[in-house]
């Protein structure tokens, strides 16, 4: 298994590679690439980690040597929102470095899983999509927006609300990854009655909860510790889906034959990616307000996305 980190040397980067060092399978191979100069450093820094996986560094302005025949790239390239910014706001730069990354991954592992981090999430993922159908090798089996950190949050607070461990949580969510289109549905978790009240104050706080630490992080940047975790854990559950296991994994990912029809769910991953993509469960009414009102949103998102890559 080759999986290949985009933005390696940058603040998730760093952290992800470095779960992925200590989680990979014994015999894979980890590549990591940045434009800093210092990212053989961070490999070589990693290679002294004793795992049985393979660490080597790239740099430079083409991914072509670091992406060739992978079969994972995760890709966190790109630059973090500043106090108040929305994702929307990185659209300008964090676009064309998708655009440009995806395009070599067309040419050089168009069979790979493409796992995508860098934000706008709801706008850089049909971007993906369009450079891979363009080149021919659109897979909507294998392009992922990561919207793992929204389900780790929720697991989190909602275990805190609840008095229990967060090994007894866990939590879908629905939607996309930015601000109202993040939904996760609190009236469903099993062994938890969340209160209406407590469900109408945890929903706002895990929308917002990039936004919690950018604000706490003052101008250095957003989440890069608990996104380089949410990252690795999707990455790992592609890892093991692509193994031979059967894993469930809320992303976000073309429902249908529409290839604007974008959206985070519950999705049953396998050895080619996703394997399927099972109905919504029930939704409460106020889950169901919400999903309606997201819509316009979400769909904006994916316009403005697919608009980009085609211009
Ligand atoms: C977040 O939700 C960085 O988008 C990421 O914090």
């Amino acid at each position: 298994m080759k999986v290949c980190v985009l933005g390696a040397a940058g603040g998730i980067g760093q952290p992800l590679s470095l779960l992925l060092k200590l989680q990979l399978p014994a015999g894979s191979e980890l590549s990591l690439y940045d434009v800093a100069p210092f990212t053989p450093g961070v490999a070589v820094d990693l290679s002294h980690i004793p795992t049985d996986v393979c660490v080597t560094g790239y740099v430079g302005d083409d991914a072509e040597a670091a992406m060739k025949d992978a079969d994972i790239v995760v890709i966190p390239a790109g630059v973090p929102r500043k106090p108040g910014m929305t994702r929307d706001d990185l659209f300008n730069v964090n676009a064309g470095i998708v655009k440009k990354l995806i395009g070599t991954g067309a040419k050089v592992c168009p069979n790979a899983c493409f796992a995508i981090v860098t934000n706008p999430v709801n706008s850089t993922v049909p971007i993906a999509a369009e450079v891979l159908n363009a080149a021919g090798v659109y897979d909507k089996r294998k392009l992922f927006g990561v919207t793992t950190l929204d389900v780790i949050r929720s697991i989190t607070f909602v275990a805190q609300t609840a008095g229990k461990s967060v090994d007894e949580v866990k939590v879908d969510v629905i939607g996309g990854h930015s601000g109202v289109t993040i939904l996760p549905l609190l009236s469903s978790v099993d062994g938890v009655n969340l209160s209406q009240s407590e469900i109408e104050a945890l929903t706002p706080r895990i929308q917002e909860a990039g936004t919690e630490v950018v604000e706490a992080k003052a101008g250095a940047g957003s989440a890069t510790l608990s996104m380089a975790q949410a990252a690795a854990r999707f990455t790992m559950s592609l890892v093991s889906a692509m193994n031979g296991d059967s894993v469930t994994e809320c992303c976000y990912v073309q429902v249908g034959d529409d290839t604007r029809a974008f959206h985070a769910q519950p999705v049953v991953l396998g050895k080619d990616g996703v394997e399927s993509i099972p109905p919504l469960p029930a939704l409460s009414d106020y889950e169901q307000q919400l999903l309606d009102e997201m819509r316009e949103t979400l769909e904006g998102n994916i316009n403005k996305g697919i608009e980009f890559a085609n211009d």
